[in-house]
């Protein structure tokens, strides 16, 4: 039983410290934002995690788990002290550091015994040497201390699972104390333990987010070229996925990556390549090719409608993916803005990122939890989120409820032959119409 304080209670901290608690170890979620505190107190959770507020009320239940905005405290009463603060994208398109250094400068000025601190946040190359010079900086006495770099993996909608089973951790250290602290905490989740250093395990988590964003431009690319030569991108993914050394996962043809992490961590690492010199064309066209899957989507809408004047039409989808209320860098905040300048009348449906939505986009839209009324009078509906409840919808009653049986769909939910045989005009990607 380990005394772990994390401090941020966003998606990951809350996440991390809700399992390390459940895997047995006391654990004190800590964040300088009082009214988010006070809303865990209370038994609120901030964010639409399946299986998490479950967990966190039976921790805190058995006082394994506690909030508190005291953060000098948290760091006094820890022996392992979780960075889990937000590393935003700044204008540049670089991670904003200031949350993280401001975390390092308070952990060295409360230090008191020797603690281990480890960096979960998403943080450029060279951060956790950052940290260990912030850290000293500070110290009031010569405490011992150790920086270890221990990246995140998870992925929303699957992150309490996903912590609980995970594939492998990845542990960042020079130091053998910390390596054995920091594995011990990871052997309940996985046997799968990998030891590098700080620098690398910094460059993993980049390189992993990378890599799968490649993955998804790339046969975002190959669904482009396969609606101009009459291909079927969906046959083409399962084809190469066959392949055990590409494999069938992250090849869903669609309307690109959105979320809190590719979007943010692609640029992040054009700007790390670019302060070392290096010119990351590939990651550059990754990007690109990402930002033309919303665009194509809209022309495709666009070209069927004739014009977007006038016509009103059903968004089904607000979240970046599923069993999220997440809406960040998501499709809908681009394409509902622009089809509403455009002079239509949007429709929006989402079961649980209405709210989200609503702070952002306010009333450029009309917004729906109910599917089906979200369908009513629409020259057009238009998928963004593959959402269970758009998946599992009653094709009949779609087709009544449209003003006319036009279907746009960035998911790929539906097969061509069933939309044919139900009498849509069904525009997917990377498949003929
Ligand atoms: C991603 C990674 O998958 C996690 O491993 C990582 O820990 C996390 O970022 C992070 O850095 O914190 P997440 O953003 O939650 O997780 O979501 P994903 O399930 O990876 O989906 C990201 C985006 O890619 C979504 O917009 C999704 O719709 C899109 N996607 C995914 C596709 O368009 N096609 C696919 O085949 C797969």
């Amino acid at each position: 039983m380990k005394k772990i304080t994390v401090i941020g209670t966003g998606y990951v901290g809350l996440v991390s410290g809700t399992c390390f608690a459940e895997s047995g170890n006391q654990v004190i979620c800590c964040d300088n934002d009082e009214r988010k505190i006070n809303n865990l107190l209370q038994g609120g959770v901030p964010i639409y995690e399946p299986g998490l507020k479950e967990l966190i009320e039976k921790n805190v239940k058995k006082g394994t788990l506690c909030f508190t905005s005291n953060i000098k405290q948290a760091i006094r009463e820890a022996e392992v002290i979780y960075i889990a603060v937000g590393t935003p994208m700044s204008p540049s398109g670089e991670a904003d550091l200031s949350f993280v250094e401001q975390v390092a400068k308070t952990i060295g000025e409360n230090v008191n015994s020797y603690k281990v601190i480890v960096t979960k946040s998403t943080v450029p190359v060279g951060t956790g040497r950052l940290i260990e010079s912030i850290i000293k900086q500070h110290l009031r006495e010569d405490y011992p201390f150790d920086i270890v770099s221990n990246p995140e993996f998870l992925r929303e909608g699957a992150a309490i699972k996903e912590t609980l089973n995970m594939e492998r951790a990845v542990i960042g250290t020079e130091s053998d104390m910390a390596y054995q602290i920091i594995s011990e905490l990871h052997q309940p989740f996985t046997s799968t333990i990998l030891r590098v250093s700080l620098e690398t395990a910094e460059i993993i988590k980049y390189a992993a987010n990378a890599f799968l964003a490649t993955k998804i431009s790339f046969i975002n690319d190959i669904a482009n070229i396969c609606e101009r030569v009459g291909a079927d991108v969906t046959k083409v993914s399962e084809g190469i996925g066959l392949d055990s050394r590409i494999g069938n996962k992250f090849l869903q043809a669609g309307i690109g990556f959105g979320g809190s992490c590719f979007p943010k961590d692609t640029a992040a690492l054009v700007h790390i390549s670019q302060k070392c010199g290096y010119d990351f064309k590939l990651i550059k066209a990754v990007m690109e090719t990402n930002e033309g899957q919303r665009v194509k989507i809209v022309e495709k809408l666009k070209d069927a409608l004739g014009t977007l004047n006038g016509k009103t039409i059903s968004v089904l989808g607000l979240a970046f993916k599923p069993d999220t209320n997440d809406i960040r860098s998501s499709p809908a905040l681009d394409i509902i803005p622009y089809l509403s300048v455009n002079g239509a009348t949007v429709r929006a449906f989402d079961p649980i990122a209405v709210e989200e939505t609503k702070k952002q986009l306010g009333y450029q839209c009309l917004y729906f939890k109910d599917i089906y009324e979200t369908l009513e009078n629409a020259d057009a509906c238009l998928i963004l989120t593959d959402w269970l409840q758009v998946k599992h919808l009653d094709l009949n009653k779609v087709k009544e409820l449209m003003r006319q049986p036009l279907i746009v769909d960035g998911r790929n939910i539906f097969d061509l032959e069933t939309m044919q045989e139900f009498g849509f005009t069904y525009l997917s990607i990377g498949r003929q119409p």
